[in-house]
């Protein structure tokens, strides 16, 4: 194997890595999703590093408890009667699809307002990343980015996933480039 078909496999595992890498996080650690956690959900949270694709665990007694995703206003009053989604099999894994806030509270009546509610902020997916693979072609064009809206920096969802795609299909090609040659 020259260095040059080493150098597009290292590329290719880079991106490959780079798509696929991702953290799943058990809220509550032991205590899992509970009336009365050790540490406030929200207080852990902004220690930890959110990214796109990212997975949350929750872990509570079935029947007894849910997670309810719900919007920022409901998060506030601890509105339980309107949910995006409603998770209630006892073993919750939601997977965090786009940056920007995810609003978590308790579906059983009196635990939100008594605290079980969460707020998970994922981070903007980076433009410019430094493990981009080289490429020797111009990489597909995915649009110029669009300027944020005023007070808000999280861009839209539409715009995270044609990079991904990009980047997806850049690595497929080099992945289809480098299977091709080895096999001649
Ligand atoms: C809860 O939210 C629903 C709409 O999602 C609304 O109709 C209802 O009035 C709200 N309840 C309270 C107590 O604010
Ligand atoms: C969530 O779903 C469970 C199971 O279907 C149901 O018993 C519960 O009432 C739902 N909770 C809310 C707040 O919609």
């Amino acid at each position: 194997m020259d260095s040059h078909a080493l150098l597009l496999v290292l590329s290719v595992l880079l991106a490959l890595f780079n798509l696929t890498a991702s953290t799943e996080f058990y809220v509550g650690g032991r205590n899992g999703w509970v009336v009365k956690p050790a540490e406030s959900y929200n207080v852990w949270a902004e220690r930890m590093r959110f990214q796109v694709n990212d997975k949350l665990a929750f872990e509570y007694k079935k029947g007894e408890d849910s997670v309810l995703l719900v919007t920022k206003e409901a998060y506030n009053t601890c509105n339980t009667s309107n949910p995006t989604i409603n998770l209630s099999d006892g073993n919750s894994v939601f997977v965090l699809d786009q940056s920007g806030p995810f609003f978590f509270i308790s579906g059983t009546p009196g635990h939100c307002a008594q605290g079980q509610k969460l707020v998970v902020v994922v981070m903007a997916v980076r433009k410019n990343p430094h493990s981009s693979p080289p490429s020797p072609a111009p990489a597909p064009a995915v649009g110029p980015p669009s300027p944020a809206p005023s007070g808000s920096h999280i861009p839209t969802p539409a715009t995270s996933s044609a990079q991904v795609s990009a980047v997806s299909a850049f690595s497929f090609v080099m992945a289809a480039l480098f299977i091709g040659g080895f096999l001649l």
